[in-house]
């Protein structure tokens, strides 16, 4: 006998609808995603009512359409939109002429993003204030703000009776997996740090309130819009806490990049010279790294220097794009420089350490020697390591 498919409940007459994108690779053309990711939605269905919460990618809007066929959905009344990036909102172009009678609930911001990058009708939406609710009969949503996580729109919705928030991309992990809860903690950890790197870390200052706001209410579950659904809260917001905090670690982010061996030769010098003084060096050679990777160290580095021949005078066009990266990331790193090589002239120094803008780091003495490095270049890297060391003590990172 066929079984007769169903979709997987996460709570009473809640159930996961979203879609696994097992094979995407990159994310908006930037973030590599060396594990796919998912779009989460899910379906409350109430006495009276029922409601989606997010929708998926376009792409992928015939998946959610069949998985909410699996739920046996008879109608939808609401489709309430946390995030109106397109990977949560697309599929809502053809969810409304689906379910004609569905109203679009989100916040007056939402709204209006979805007006400009969707072109949805104006007379579909409910616009809910911060703190608002919405009855579906035996089950009431209620609304809460949670700007900039990831855009200025972001809202989360609590199912009140059921203790579940659903923050959209907040504690979410890019990590297609066929389990809808967290089952490998080590893994979502890694997943939910790149994911946190690569997405939320330049809105750190905000988190801190969104989890104190969080922690007012009552919930045991958080159903993010990417990746597994968390059982245990406290693993995914006590994580945040901890790369959200002003403390960085005791380490040292060196990306680099090497034409002629010279910037290689001052980076492994300097590494080991790093080590010896027991800190801890993650060095990335830029040719070959995986940018998420580089994210991820940002987290808690307390140092960061930059490796860089000089090209035409400037830093190396590597060098450049990996500084601007981590400067939009805004990690919270309190000390940088710069370390390298020049043929015959060189800028570097005041180029990179001018785009550090948003980081504002402390800035120590920059190494950088002419041509292939002397002892007078490796005098200097040992003087950076000691200056470092100090700085570290300092914080009493060691
Ligand atoms: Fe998952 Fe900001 O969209």
């Amino acid at each position: 006998m066929v079984k007769t498919m169903t979709m997987p409940k996460i709570k009473p007459n809640i159930y996961y609808v979203g879609v696994k994108h097992y094979d995407r690779r990159m994310f908006d053309d930037l973030i590599p995603l060396p594990d796919g990711t998912t779009y989460n939605a899910y379906l409350v269905v109430g006495s009276e009512k029922t409601a989606l919460i997010d929708a998926v990618d376009g792409a992928k809007l015939y998946a959610l359409i069949e998985n909410l066929a699996k739920a046996k959905v008879k109608t939808i009344d609401y489709l309430v939109s946390n995030h109106t990036e397109q990977d949560h909102s697309e599929a809502l172009v053809q969810l409304i002429d689906i379910y004609p009678k569905a109203m679009i609930v989100t916040n007056a911001k939402g709204k209006e993003n979805l007006m400009v990058h969707l072109h949805l009708p104006e007379d579909r939406f409910i616009v809910k204030d911060d703190g608002e609710t919405l009855s579906l009969g035996d089950k009431t949503l209620q609304f809460f703000n949670i700007p900039w996580v990831h855009w200025p729109e972001t809202m989360m919705t609590l199912a009140q009776e059921d203790k579940i928030i659903f923050t959209c991309d907040l504690f979410g992990t890019h990590l297609a997996q066929s389990e809808t809860f967290v089952v490998d903690e080590a893994k979502t950890f890694s997943s939910a740090k790149r994911y946190y790197a690569e997405i939320m870390m330049p809105f750190r200052k905000l988190i801190v309130k969104h989890i104190k706001k969080i922690e007012e209410i009552d919930f045991d579950m958080i159903a993010p819009s990417h990746g597994p659904v968390h059982q245990n809260p406290d693993f995914i917001i006590n994580a945040y806490k901890d790369w959200i905090s002003d403390d960085v670690k005791n380490e040292v982010v060196i990306p680099y990049v090497s034409m002629h061996h010279s910037v290689k030769e001052m980076v492994e010098y300097l590494t080991e010279a790093l080590i010896e003084r027991g800190i801890v060096v993650k060095p990335f050679n830029l040719t070959v790294t995986d940018i998420g990777e580089l994210a991820m160290a940002l987290v808690d580095t307390a140092t960061i220097i930059i490796g860089t021949p000089a090209v035409l005078t400037a830093a190396h066009p590597s060098a450049v794009y990996a500084t601007y990266l981590a400067n939009a990331l805004r990690p919270k790193a309190k000390f940088a420089t710069v370390i390298g090589s020049f043929g015959w002239k060189s800028q570097m120094v005041e180029q990179i350490v001018g785009m550090l803008t948003r980081i504002k780091p402390e800035v120590l003495e920059p190494v950088v020697v002419k041509g292939k490095m002397r002892d007078e270049g490796r005098k200097a890297l040992d003087k950076l390591a000691d200056t470092i060391l100090a700085k570290h003590r300092e914080l009493k990172l060691l």
